[in-house]
């Protein structure tokens, strides 16, 4: 009886990972790891990369620096000091030229790396911003269904996060993000 009740436990546990659309500032959204849409240099920026320097305070730029950078599509992970989480997860999203010099498969993998990162490192509740659809310049309307795709994939069948949740910082990102998880 007993083992039947932890199998269904497990089961019931697998299924229930969130995929969560929310409208705000990423730095105030408390979590596990929060992801940043950084370059590769780590060295801060504007949009969300700014804004979350800003708020972690000086020594997330310290510990960035010891990093070496990061190539785009990979990620890096550091401590997220005076953000609410334990964790910064760096991701060098591509920037979009024409479609053809692999945008597409490179904005997957910075999904696919900071996933592993965080789940290397426990984190059940991961925060997101949409990676590469600011100063990078990539189409919203296909970096929401990548994003949300990859997410899904890399999370089938696994008891690995709660949630995962896009901060999105404006409503036509939101809107974005909730049509692809629609579909
Ligand atoms: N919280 C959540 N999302 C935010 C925030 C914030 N505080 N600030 C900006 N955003 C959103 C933008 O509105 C956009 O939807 O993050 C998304 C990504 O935009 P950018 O921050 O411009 O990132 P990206 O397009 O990936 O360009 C990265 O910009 O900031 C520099 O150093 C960074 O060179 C890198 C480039």
């Amino acid at each position: 009886y007993s083992d039947a009740l932890r199998l269904i436990c497990a089961l019931e546990r697998k299924c229930n990972m969130e995929i969560k659309i929310t409208l705000g500032d990423i730095t105030k959204v408390p979590a596990d790891a929060i992801v940043n849409a950084a370059n590769p240099t780590l060295l801060g920026g504007g949009g969300v990369d700014g804004a979350i320097h800003a708020a972690a305070g000086p020594e997330l730029l310290a510990e960035c620096r010891t990093l070496g950078g990061c190539d785009t599509g990979d990620a890096k992970i550091t401590k997220a000091y005076r953000l609410p989480a334990q964790y910064v997860i760096h991701t060098p999203g591509p920037v979009w030229r024409d479609g053809d010099d692999c945008e597409e498969e490179l904005l997957a993998d910075c999904y696919k790396s900071c996933l592993k990162l965080a789940a290397e490192h426990g984190c059940r509740h991961v925060t997101f911003p949409s990676i590469s659809t600011g100063l990078f310049r990539f189409p919203l309307s296909k970096a929401a269904p990548i994003a949300v795709r990859t997410i899904k994939e890399f999370c089938k069948n696994k008891d690995i996060f709660d949630c995962i949740e896009f901060v999105c910082f404006d409503e036509k990102t939101k809107k974005a993000y909730e049509t692809a998880l629609e579909d």
